[in-house]
């Protein structure tokens, strides 16, 4: 018995020992999530800043070239350059349009996993098949889009756009139409990103173009 008991008291010693490494152990792993929790935290918090974003873009309903009507729908799951603009425009547009064509050509094949996009601020003269030929003689992937002047103007307010038509000093009875210059890059889930500023370069631009779309494989793959 007092063998027994001596044999038995090592033993009771030993698995005592093993619960404390457990014990130790247990506390590890929790120290590690919680570290692990807290590493996360810090990434999570510029979502929250994209609540504010999520105010640029949304529905809109609009005419492709060929007259057929479009939603944001027809371009989910790819992300979108967002251009804003009218065929009569003397200098913004077609410079904003030049560095997109050469966004473009920087992505190469990449560009096809995304779609440029350029709206007309202008129904009233640029039609849905005048704005989608200017859009192309930049560049053939760049889809211009018109639509009557309420869908037009729906348009401009979801993606919070100035545009104003004023009287063109140097042509009495014609107009201008001044308009914010801003290109807008939206996520594969149609989301603002950020915008570029006029002037904003065209190798930059491709840059961020090509990790949206990186970012969203990613996430599609997880
Ligand atoms: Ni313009």
């Amino acid at each position: 018995m007092a063998a027994k008991a001596g044999k038995k008291n090592p033993e009771t010693a030993a698995s005592s020992r093993k619960l404390v490494l457990l014990a130790l152990l247990v506390g590890l792993a929790a120290g590690v999530m919680t570290a692990a929790l807290l590493a996360i935290i810090p990434q999570s918090a510029p979502q929250q800043q994209t609540i504010g974003k999520a105010a640029i873009g949304g529905p809109f309903t609009l005419k492709d070239g060929a007259g057929k009507a479009v939603t944001e729908k027809d371009f989910a799951g790819k992300p979108m350059l967002v251009f804003f603009g009218f065929t009569h425009c003397p200098d913004v547009c077609p410079a904003g349009l030049q560095v997109i064509a050469a966004a473009l050509d920087e992505l190469g094949d990449k560009a096809s996993r995304m779609t440029p996009l350029f709206i007309t601020v202008d129904p009233e003269r640029d039609t849905p098949e005048v704005v989608d030929k200017y859009a192309k003689s930049f560049h053939k992937a760049i889809v211009g889009l018109s639509g009557t002047p309420e869908e037009v103007t729906a348009a401009i307010k979801a993606y919070r756009v100035y545009a104003k038509k004023v009287p063109d000093e140097a042509n009495p009875g014609e107009y201008s139409v001044d308009h914010s210059p801003f290109i807008y890059l939206m996520d594969a889930r149609g989301e603002f990103v950020r915008h570029f500023s006029h002037g904003a370069d065209a190798k930059m631009i491709a840059a961020e173009i090509a990790r949206v779309i990186d970012a969203g494989q990613t996430a599609a793959s997880l």
